[in-house]
């Protein structure tokens, strides 16, 4: 079995990155899989969110100053999290300067000594050096949309990043695009949503994450949505995200068989 890795971007801030990144590997080791937690973001949301202490972050790994298994910590719900401290910005500008600065993250990956069912990377809302590295080390793309006004156009400019990208480092990607926040009676997130159906038939997630306060509370209890109410609409929705997107990844592997 393959180790599907996810970068879960979008250059939009506030749009629900950190929240899916933690929910689904909650949900996934819910579900008894293995998952490598990666915060790669100087705002350490995910860190926070997973973990009370850390000593060692991604930024030293990237740096060199220690092997990646020494910076992975074990979240009491039961994955794993490889933390970030807000040094990452000057690690960023750091690698710049390096050569394979776009390849450190796929590298460091390389020397795991323990393979995971998911990797699921939290990046930063810009589209810097380590967005650039959690690209070249995924398969996958989680784009997770607000549907709201600007949505589309930001979406589009994203795609078309995604795609010099990936052309110049010769790298090929699984996109998905996910509905996070959404609240069904607002009409602008329903014509959104409806636009984005028509557009992007191939890549659109069917699970659709509601705005759901509960989501929003569980990281200051430092726990998550599943431990925090296992009932809400936000751990539902997480729990079938996790599925259908388990389902579809096999699906693929099953193709490439
Ligand atoms: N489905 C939801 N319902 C209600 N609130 C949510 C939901 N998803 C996320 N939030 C809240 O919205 C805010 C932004 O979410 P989050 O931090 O996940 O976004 P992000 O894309 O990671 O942000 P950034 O770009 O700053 O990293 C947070 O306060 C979070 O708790
Ligand atoms: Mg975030």
């Amino acid at each position: 079995m393959s180790q599907k890795i996810f970068a879960i971007i979008n250059q939009k801030g506030g749009v629900g990155k950190t929240t899916t990144a933690v929910s689904l590997a909650a949900a996934y080791a819910r579900m008894k899989r293995s998952v490598l937690l990666i915060d790669f973001d100087p705002q350490t949301n995910a860190s926070t969110a997973t973990l009370d202490q850390w000593s060692h972050s991604v930024g030293s790994v990237l740096e060199g100053n220690i092997p990646i298994n020494d910076a992975i910590y074990q979240s009491p719900e039961g994955f794993d999290v490889l933390p970030a401290d807000y040094h990452l910005t000057s690690t960023e500008l750091k690698l710049l300067k390096t050569q394979d600065k776009e390849s450190k993250l796929k590298q460091a990956l390389a020397t795991l000594n323990r393979s995971y069912d998911f990797i699921l990377i939290d990046c930063s809302p810009s589209l810097n050096i380590l967005t650039i590295n959690a690209l070249v080390s995924a398969q996958n793309i989680l784009i997770p949309i607000q549907c709201e006004y600007y949505a589309l156009e930001g979406l589009a400019k994203l795609l078309q990043t995604i795609d010099s990208v990936s052309k110049q480092l010769q790298v090929s990607h699984k996109l998905y695009l996910l509905r996070t926040m959404y609240d069904g009676r607002n009409r602008l997130a329903v014509d959104v949503s409806n636009e984005l159906s028509k557009h992007f038939t191939g890549q659109l997630l069917q699970t659709v994450i509601p705005r759901n306060i509960r989501l929003a509370e569980a990281p200051s209890f430092g726990e998550s949505i599943f431990t925090y109410d296992k009932s809400s609409q936000g751990a539902i929705a997480y729990l079938a995200l996790a599925g259908e997107l388990n389902r579809l990844t096999k699906q693929l592997e099953q193709q490439d068989a």
